[in-house]
């Protein structure tokens, strides 16, 4: 993998890059479309990240659409798919994490101990494995963003990181692959989210300031439904992720919801 990117930028060629668990549909596909149009060399990744899952059934129940997956990159213009094997990623003896502070440790990070250390470490490897100049990300996982934008920062990795809006339904369900294992009752369920951000996205624009408002607010669409378990609601500042109190700065409203036996995240900025 290396060698491809160190020939491409020996060429002059600005190397793109999507991470991946595979599973790949719509919104993964705006982040390819991205970096297709941004880059001349484009990379997708594809490996199902043992380190970032905290429970083992979520690993072995994740959607693996192989074939599917490398039919979408070749039709949008991939010229390589990474695949590496859990063994080359994490060989025996492998113990270096990457671990960065509070970011981490509120919204998904307070429900899903050692994720992110997980996820930082995994993107780190990719990273020193493509060379890209830019790497693209979807917003629909806002604090695996901004996580990963303070890492390349802090460690000064150089890499031009790139959020993407998430991609909707078109009546609001953020695309996700976890939406397969939705029932047809579940799926409609699941649309509390959505409505419960815009219930306190409205609120916002209406000129309500007080976190605490928009939160009942939002909560209340989320308690409306019987087979929705709210795991989290929080409005963080849109940049560090701290948690806010008044919106008197750029703010996020993110979310984790259980509908039945499917944990599905949602955000949205609060203007
Ligand atoms: O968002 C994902 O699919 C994963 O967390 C990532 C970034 C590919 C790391 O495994």
């Amino acid at each position: 993998m290396r060698a491809y990117s160190e020939n491409a930028r020996r060429e002059g060629k600005r190397v793109g890059f999507v991470p991946t668990m595979g599973a790949l549909h719509a919104g993964h596909m705006s982040l390819v479309d991205y970096a297709r149009s941004a880059c001349d060399a484009l990379v997708v990744s594809i490996f199902v990240n043992p380190l970032q899952f905290d429970r083992a059934d979520d690993l072995d129940g994740y959607p693996r659409t192989w074939q599917a997956d490398l039919d979408m990159c070749a039709a949008h213009g991939v010229d390589v798919v990474y695949y590496p094997t859990a063994d080359l990623m994490y060989p025996q003896g492998f113990q270096t994490k990457v671990s960065l502070g509070p970011m981490t440790q509120g919204l998904c990070g307070a429900h899903r101990p050692g994720h992110f250390d997980g996820v930082t470490t995994v993107v780190l490897k990719l990273f020193n494995a493509v060379q890209p100049h830019l790497a693209a990300f979807g917003e629909k996982d806002y604090q695996q963003l901004a996580v990963i934008k303070r890492m390349v920062r802090d460690l000064d990795l150089g890499v031009e990181v790139m959020g993407r809006p998430t991609v909707r339904e078109k009546d609001g369900l953020a695309l996700s692959s976890r939406n397969v294992r939705l029932s047809p009752q579940e799926r409609e369920e699941a649309l509390c989210l959505w409505r419960g951000l815009n219930q306190a996205r409205e609120m916002a624009r209406g000129g309500k300031k007080k976190a605490s408002r928009l939160k009942i607010a939002a909560e209340a669409e989320i308690k409306a439904v019987a087979s929705a378990r709210l795991e989290y609601l929080e409005i963080v500042a849109a940049d560090d992720l701290t948690p806010l109190e008044v919106l008197d700065r750029p703010a996020r409203m993110a979310m984790a919801v259980w509908v039945g036996g499917t944990r599905l995240i949602d955000n949205a900025p609060l203007d």
